[in-house]
């Protein structure tokens, strides 16, 4: 018997380009970058490799050269001059990140995506105010309430430097809706908010935290990230954040939660965001770097299989190198 259907007719070199279901753009994808007010040169990030943290004088001109590859957008990290309980530093005037976005809104088009979170900020480590006693009793965690009041003030201070939106990461219950409710009072009532909706408690931000100098002092991010075991988990935050008025929906990390993605896919009309995230990154570096695998083929793939699942944005650290090979 010899087959009727040969879905190999469709994989000739001519006919393959026609048929793909999913592309990618340079315009799809966003550059996360790393702004260190304690530094004035470029310092490479070890488990980065090609990421560097950048002093606020040259912000503005790392981020001309992320658009000379053709992606349009960054999401801005900042490494503050000093630390302490409250994370203070962010929320500052002339924090570094409200330093960073001016000279960058002033200097370049780019479309500029501010991270919020106290994480880099906080001389604990943890993404709001400790409870009292937190150091000692594995109990005791970040304090929710206090910490979204601390939020309001950065998301403002955001908007007040030009932010072109903002992405809240701390996954405290509540933060997108007492985000939205301050930016509208101060009258930034156009300005978007893509939230961290899903974001796991998840061992591929290893290298993100030498980066962004962000790991808890002591203890974990259980108590406020997911547990990687849940997906209807997810659906209930999801479901939250587009009750509060999340204008952009997040899944973290990406591939090994292109299961979450997909599924709020299907769920919601809101564009959807995925962040390829720094230990995607660093082990597909280091793979290559043995000879093992080819790096731009998986980069490539990678992130078309994360826009095959449903994702509409990507944030990673391939974004550059793809972009120019597109
Ligand atoms: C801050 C934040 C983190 C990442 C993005 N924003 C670290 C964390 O939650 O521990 C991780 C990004 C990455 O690994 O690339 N809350």
């Amino acid at each position: 018997m010899e087959p009727r259907d040969r879905p190999r007719r469709l994989r000739t070199d001519g006919v393959r380009p026609l048929l793909s279901e999913t592309t990618l753009s340079p315009t799809d994808l966003v550059t996360p970058i790393f702004v260190d007010a304690t530094t004035d040169e470029r310092v490479e990030i070890d488990s980065m490799p090609g990421h560097e943290r950048v002093p606020v004088d040259e912000s503005a001109d790392w981020v001309l050269e992320v658009m000379e590859t053709g992606v349009e957008a960054v999401m801005m990290f900042g490494i503050p001059e000093s630390k302490d309980e409250m994370g203070t530093r962010a929320w500052a005037e002339d924090g570094v990140v409200q330093r960073a976005v001016r000279e960058i809104s002033a200097e370049t088009d780019a479309y500029v995506i501010t991270d919020l979170c106290l994480c880099e900020y906080t001389d604990h480590g943890h993404c709001g105010v400790l409870e009292d006693g937190a150091e000692t009793d594995p109990n005791l965690t970040v304090d929710n309430d206090a910490t979204l009041e601390l939020l309001d003030r950065i998301a403002v201070s955001h908007a007040e430097a030009g932010a072109d939106m903002i992405a809240p990461s701390g996954m405290m219950d509540g933060m997108i809706g007492t985000i939205r409710a301050a930016l509208d009072r101060a009258g930034f009532e156009n300005l978007p908010i893509m939230s961290y909706a899903a974001k796991y408690e998840s061992a591929f931000y290893g290298p993100f935290r030498d980066a962004a100098d962000g790991a808890p002092a002591f203890g974990d991010r259980r108590h406020y990230q997911m547990d990687p075991a849940n997906a209807r988990e997810a659906r209930r935050e999801i479901a939250l954040d587009v009750e509060q008025g999340a204008d952009v929906l997040m899944v973290k990390p990406a591939l090994p939660y292109l299961d979450i993605l997909a599924d709020l896919r299907r769920e919601y009309d809101h564009p959807v965001a995925a962040y390829n995230v720094s230990g995607e990154y660093a082990m597909l570096h280091a793979a290559a770097d043995r000879g093992w695998l080819s790096l731009e083929e998986v980069a490539h793939e990678s992130l078309l299989s994360i826009k095959r699942a449903g994702a509409d944005l990507i944030v990673t650290y391939f974004a550059e190198d793809i972009a120019e090979l597109l």
